[in-house]
């Protein structure tokens, strides 16, 4: 009798214990995934730049924005750029405009002739029919010949040629499309090296 008492009570206590942990089992839930949340906020804290953020650290959609800054970037400094002093002879300053007596020997006459203009718009100006192809200083059509002899960079500044070498340079020779003045000299127009 006792041992069928015990049996009760040990049953009695099993399913006690097993209905606890069922109970308790179905009222467990997930935590909630706050992840999102913690994003959002993260990027509501954090000031918007005004530079373009690169992609791997821009928050909540900056990739895009920086992708549409990084244009604007290269725009302002393309202004920027536009902005800078200009270093070619044809801009220089009207206050410090000079005015050089150049003959042209060949046309017979002596002309002055500005600092801030080369020796072919000069003779151009003249009616003069000089000649030329590219205007730039990349082809040797419009050379001409410093005729008081030595380096002809002793009486003209080339704004960008690139055909003459040194030594026709040294010899007296200019391209006239590109050509400004700094002194006075006798110059032979079509003359190459
Ligand atoms: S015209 Fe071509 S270099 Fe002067």
């Amino acid at each position: 009798m006792a041992n069928e008492l015990g049996i009760a009570v040990g049953l009695s206590l099993t399913v006690i214990a097993v209905t606890l942990h069922l109970v308790r089992g179905t009222s467990w839930k997930p935590n909630e995934d706050i992840s999102q949340d913690v994003l959002e906020h993260r990027a509501s804290t954090v000031p918007e730049t005004e530079f373009p953020e690169p992609m791997n650290r821009s928050i909540g959609g900056g990739g895009a924005v920086g992708a549409v800054g990084a244009g604007d970037a290269g725009a302002e400094l393309e202004e920027g750029a536009e902005e800078e002093e200009s270093t070619s002879p044809a801009d220089i300053p009207e206050d410090e405009i000079e005015h050089f007596d150049i003959e042209y020997t060949k046309e017979g006459e002596t002309i002055s002739v500005a600092n801030n203009e080369t020796l072919l718009e000069a003779g151009e100006e003249e009616g003069w029919d000089l000649p030329y192809a590219c205007r730039q200083g990349q082809c040797v059509s419009c050379a001409g010949h410093v005729a008081d002899g030595g380096d002809s960079r002793d009486y003209v500044e080339h704004d960008n040629q690139e055909m003459l070498d040194d030594p026709e340079l040294e010899d007296g020779y200019v391209l006239t499309c590109v050509a400004y003045p700094r002194g006075e000299f006798t110059l032979e127009t079509n003359e190459t090296p």
